[in-house]
């Protein structure tokens, strides 16, 4: 496939969204773009002392690749980042022209389908609750030896979900016409497959 062909993936954190695109982007050979690493890197720069504005303007693609973008304090860093509307203007041509390229892309993050990629030939929205999602950050984060507990997971979770949910540009939201996928009670393979089973229709559309 040559032609563009731009799957949309958003939801919050934790949903399994990061794993869903990684793994349809691999199946279908499409390119993959966690767009949340771009508010991450702008937040880590912001934690060096660098005005996010600036930063989300000089912004390379070398510091995507910034070895303590995953942490608990970037994280929190780049929604506070993601709420200031010139630090989202400065990223959408970057992750407009990604969606556009030849031979396919996923693009995963919170306003994809809404705002980045209206017209996305297949979007998804990826939810499960607020307790699910905690638990599985906990584990993530017990497995890179982190010192925390499920209780202050859950309360990041949610704090991190209202102020994604609540800013007044580009809040988190489903677009009108996105394929609604909850993983609360799915593994991560049904998951995979249900996304995987969007993608296939659309596709065979055309
Ligand atoms: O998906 P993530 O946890 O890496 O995202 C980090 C923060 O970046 C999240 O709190 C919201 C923000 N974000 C956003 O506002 N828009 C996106 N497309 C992706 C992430």
């Amino acid at each position: 496939m040559t032609e563009p062909f731009t799957v949309a993936i958003d939801g919050p954190a934790a949903a399994g969204k990061g794993t869903i695109s990684k793994a349809v982007a691999e199946r279908f050979g499409f390119a993959h773009l966690d767009t949340g690493l771009l508010y991450r890197a702008v937040g880590a720069k912001m934690l060096l002392g660098v005005e996010p504005i600036e930063a989300a303007q000089t912004l390379k693609a070398e510091d995507l690749q910034a070895p303590d973008l995953r942490s608990a304090e970037v994280a929190e860093a780049a929604s506070k980042v993601a709420v200031i509307p010139e630090v989202r203007a400065a990223l959408v041509d970057f992750q407009c022209a990604f969606a556009r390229r030849a031979g396919g892309a996923v693009l995963d993050g919170r306003d994809i389908g809404t705002v980045i990629c209206p017209e996305a030939e297949v979007k998804l929205f990826v939810t499960a609750s607020p307790e699910v999602r905690a638990h599985r950050r906990y584990l993530e984060l017990m497995a890179k030896g982190a010192d925390t507990t499920e209780d202050a997971v859950l309360a990041d979770v949610v704090a991190r979900d209202a102020r994604d949910r609540e800013r007044a540009t580009a809040p988190l939201r489903a677009a009108a016409d996105a394929v609604f996928l909850d993983t609360s009670h799915m593994d991560i393979d049904s998951a995979v497959e249900a996304a995987a089973r969007a993608i296939e229709a659309k596709r065979g559309e055309r």
